[in-house]
Formats: C-alpha cells, sequence, structure tokens
C-alpha cells in the first residue's frame, strides 16, 4: 500500500481573517465565498475526498464555526464524516496538528488550506505509484509568477528538495509550495517542538523543513496542465471563479 493510500484522515484549515478581502469578509468566512457556483470550503473538501479521505477534521473560528456546520453539516450528505475543532486565533498553519491532536490520534494525517483550489488529472497520479515506505512528507509545487508570496523549495539537480523559504525575498525556485500536505504521525511531536515565526506563527514552512532534514520530503510538481489557485485576494477569487464556469460550460 502507498503512502497516500495509507492516510484516512484529514485536516481543513479555514481559518483567519482574511483581512486582504475586505470588507466582503467582515460578515462572512472567506472559505465561504462563492466560486462561481459553489462554496470555496467544496474544492478542498473534494480534493481529500479523491484521495479516498472520509475522515474529516474542519478548523475554523470562533465565529464561523456555525456557518460551516450549517453548509456541511456531520458530511452524511456527502457520504464522510466531519468534526469540528476551534481555532481561537490564527496562529499559524502548523497549528493545526496541535489542535488536531485528538483526532489524528496516533496515524498519518493530510492538512488542506480551506482556499486552496486543486484542478486536473494528475494531481494524485504519480504518487500512488509511490512506495515510500509509509512514512515522511509529500508536499506539492505549482510554478508560479510571483513566488516570494509563497513557500519556496531550492531543488538540487537530482530532484531532492534542500531546503523551502517561506516569502523569500530572492526565490531559488519558481514553483509555489501548494497548500496541500500529507504527513505520518511523527508530524505530531514535529508541530510541538515549532518556535512561533517573526509573524507570530507555527509555520508550515518550518515543518517541512524538519522533513527535510530527515531526508524524508518528497515533493511532486505539478506541470501547467493542472490548474492550482490560493484564493486569498481579490484577483485569485475572480479568476478562480472564472476559471470553474468556464470548465463546467
Ligand atoms: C501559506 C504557507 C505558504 C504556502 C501558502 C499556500 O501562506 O505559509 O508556505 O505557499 O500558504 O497557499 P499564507 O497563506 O500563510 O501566506
Amino acid at each position: 500500500m502507498s503512502f497516500l493510500n495509507s492516510i484516512k484522515k484529514g485536516i481543513i484549515l479555514s481559518g483567519g481573517t482574511a483581512s486582504r478581502l475586505f470588507p466582503i469578509t467582515l460578515g462572512s468566512s472567506k472559505q465561504l465565498l462563492n466560486v462561481y457556483d459553489k462554496p470555496m470550503i467544496y474544492y478542498p473538501l473534494s480534493t481529500l475526498m479523491l484521495a479516498g479521505i472520509r475522515d474529516i477534521l474542519l478548523i475554523t473560528t470562533p465565529q464561523h464555526k456555525e456557518l460551516f456546520e450549517n453548509i456541511l453539516g456531520d458530511g452524511t450528505q456527502f457520504g464522510i464524516k466531519i468534526n469540528y475543532k476551534i481555532q481561537p486565533k490564527p496562529e499559524g498553519l502548523a497549528q493545526a496538528f496541535i489542535l488536531g491532536e485528538e483526532f489524528i490520534s496516533n496515524e498519518p494525517v493530510a492538512l488542506i488550506l480551506g482556499d486552496n483550489l486543486y484542478h486536473g488529472k494528475e494531481l494524485y497520479q504519480k504518487i500512488d505509484q509511490l512506495n515510500n515506505n509509509a512514512d515522511g512528507a509529500i508536499v506539492f509545487g505549482y510554478p508560479v509568477k510571483n513566488p516570494e508570496k509563497y513557500g519556496v523549495p531550492e531543488i538540487a539537480t537530482n530532484g531532492q528538495v534542500k531546503s523551502i523559504e517561506e516569502k523569500p525575498l530572492k526565490p531559488k525556485s519558481k514553483y509555489a509550495i501548494t497548500g496541500l500536505y500529507f504527513y505520518d504521525n511523527t508530524v505530531l511531536e514535529k508541530a510541538k517542538q515549532l518556535k512561533p515565526s517573526k509573524r507570530g506563527e507555527l509555520e508550515i514552512t518550518d515543518l517541512n523543513n524538519m522533513y527535510i532534514k530527515e531526508g524524508n520530503l518528497y515533493l511532486q510538481l505539478m506541470s501547467r496542465g493542472m490548474a492550482w489557485f490560493d484564493t486569498g485576494s481579490f484577483d485569485s477569487l475572480f479568476n478562480a471563479s472564472s476559471y470553474i464556469k468556464t470548465i463546467q460550460e
């Protein structure tokens, strides 16, 4: 069984204030805004389901928990199980593992960001063929024009990732590390070792660098045949909506 197939649990992180989308996010959650004709959260949810994950923990803010429950309920309507957990303050993506400790228990886990939208067949294709002893981490890279806004990998000539830098001024590749991550159970211990960064957050990039140091991080590069949107700005939200409209039509 491949590492991917062994992962049965997934966390969707839908926290934050989304101040870049004020005023429309003053009264709602960013991840419930519409991407054309569906709430944004449907997309990360279906990305986890495509990986065979049916047991989901949705982490959100105290203000928005009820809104998500109104739309997704306990997941029965989708044939899945959804539990909810509150992140009181936006203290970083890696905090998801600390908040989700009980849910994760002694199993491997996936994390997807509630504002990341993936479309295309190739996402899991190559990974399905990987049989990497069911441990380590899998992350995804997507070529972008503005890597300085993301986590950016430095890639050696043999394809190995040397390191990942968070929002570097001088990016060492054109790839963004996207918001979908698969981890073995050591993620729990690793997350507890993290210290807040300069922006006061437990950084997912620091966590990924721990896996790199152990020689245990696999980077799957996506080609332009895949579409990936981080829908956290007005332009990317608009682009994602128009992409979905075109594909559906
Ligand atoms: C976060 C991560 C970054 C990643 C991005 C993907 O950035 O820190 O490494 O590339 O999500 O959406 P943030 O949304 O916190 O700026």
